[in-house]
Formats: C-alpha cells, structure tokens, sequence
C-alpha cells in the first residue's frame, strides 16, 4: 500500500482540465483535492437557504430509474441535537453537540410513491414495488448512498464543510428520530465552516489510479 503523502503536482491535470474545457483548478480543489472531511466547526450559522442550495445540486446526481431516495433530517435545535447525540457512539457524540447543524441522511422504503412524478413512464411499478418491500429497501438504500456521495460534494460547491459520521445506533435513531416516516437512517453528516487546518490527523493518501483500476 502507497504511503506517500507528498502534495499531488496537479499542474499536467489542470491543464487537461482547463484545455479540455471542464473545471478549472481551483474548483478541483474546492470540491475533491483541498476538500476535507471536517471534525470541527466556527460558529458560523448555516442558513436553510445554504442547505437548501447544496440540495439544489445534489438531487440532480443520477440513481436507478431516478427514485430519487435521500432524504434528510435537519438536526439544527440543541434539543434535537441532543436527541440525536444520544444514539452517536462516544467519539461522534460531542461532534454533533457541537455543530452548527447536523444532517441526518436516510433512505426513503416508500420513494415509490413518487414514481408518477420521477419516473412517469414507469408508473406501473408503483404496485409491482410495494408487493416487493426487501428489494425497496435495498434500493433505497443504494441509490441513497450514492446521493449521499453527491450531496458531500455539493455541500463543499455550496461554500460549505462537511463532516460525515457512521458511528451510530442507526436501528435507535430510526425508533426515535425516524419513526413512522419509513426512512432508514444511513449516516450523520455535521456541516458548516470548518475550524482549524487538519481534521484530527493530516490527510492520508488515496490509492492512485494504477491501485485502483484494471482494463480489460
Ligand atoms: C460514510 C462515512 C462514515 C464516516 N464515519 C465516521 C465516524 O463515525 N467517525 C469519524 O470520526 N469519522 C468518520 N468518517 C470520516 C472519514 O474517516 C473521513 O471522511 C476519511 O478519513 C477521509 O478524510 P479526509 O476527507 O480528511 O481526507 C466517515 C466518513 C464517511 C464518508
């Protein structure tokens, strides 16, 4: 495994990037090289209008026969927070006390209620899914997961930092937080301005492309 953690001469890469007509440099860092997941926060308020901006990017990321399953908690009282802390495990739970807000990431079982609407050359499989309520969830939960990836990169395009945490009582949160609404909770993600250069530990490497990929 390659522990080179020396900073990425991006130069050759943007200037692909820039010929080819795409994103510049700096937006690559905003969104993917410079971007870290966030530990903690300034005081900075997140208003509804950023959040809403970020999901005003993200929902348009593509999922199976465009069900469309995010949903999202916004944790944003102290009461709330405290609830939801309440299900973090220990070294999550102050981090979501102490954020400026905290979104609650989960997968809707019932998204095919709005086939008619995201999929309406496919309205008969409003029935045909609701007799299938295993394979529902299953796809919830994927395509939810894949918008969650989207939905960290447009929180960072929205001016945002985000700092995503799976270390919870996720079967609690849903008894407590999400019951009744047929969601599942997937994983929290703390969000505002980021506080401080490193998030506990500096940035570990990535495997690169030659790790990564085989061709056929
Ligand atoms: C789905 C998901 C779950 C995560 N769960 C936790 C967690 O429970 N606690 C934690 O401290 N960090 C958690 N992280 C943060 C990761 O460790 C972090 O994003 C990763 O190491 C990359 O860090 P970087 O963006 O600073 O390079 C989680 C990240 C993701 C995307």
């Amino acid at each position: 495994m390659s522990t080179d953690t020396t900073p990425l001469d991006t130069s050759d890469l943007d200037a692909e990037l820039d010929s080819a007509g795409l994103l510049d440099g700096a937006t690559a860092d905003l969104l993917f090289r410079e971007a870290r997941t966030a530990g903690a926060f300034t005081a900075d308020e997140v208003t509804d209008a950023q959040l809403r901006a970020a999901y005003d990017l993200a929902k348009w990321g593509p999922t199976a026969m465009n069900v469309t399953p995010l949903r999202m908690l916004v944790v944003r009282t102290p009461e709330a927070r405290a609830r939801l802390a309440a299900h973090m495990n220990e070294g999550n739970r102050q981090r979501v006390l102490d954020a400026p807000v905290t979104l609650l990431l989960a997968a809707d079982t019932r998204f095919h209620q709005h086939l008619p609407l995201l999929a309406p050359h496919r309205a008969e499989m409003v029935d045909r899914f609701e007799a299938m309520p295993q394979v529902r969830e299953q796809m919830a939960r994927n395509n939810a997961w894949l918008q969650a990836g989207y939905l960290i990169v447009a929180l960072r395009a929205a001016g945002l930092a985000a700092g995503p945490m799976g270390g919870m009582d996720a079967a609690a949160i849903d008894a407590d937080l999400l019951a009744g609404t047929g969601w599942v909770s997937l994983f929290v993600v703390n969000v505002g301005q980021a506080e401080g250069a490193q998030y506990p530990f500096p940035r570990a490497a990535r495997l690169d492309w030659d790790q990564a990929t085989r061709t056929l």
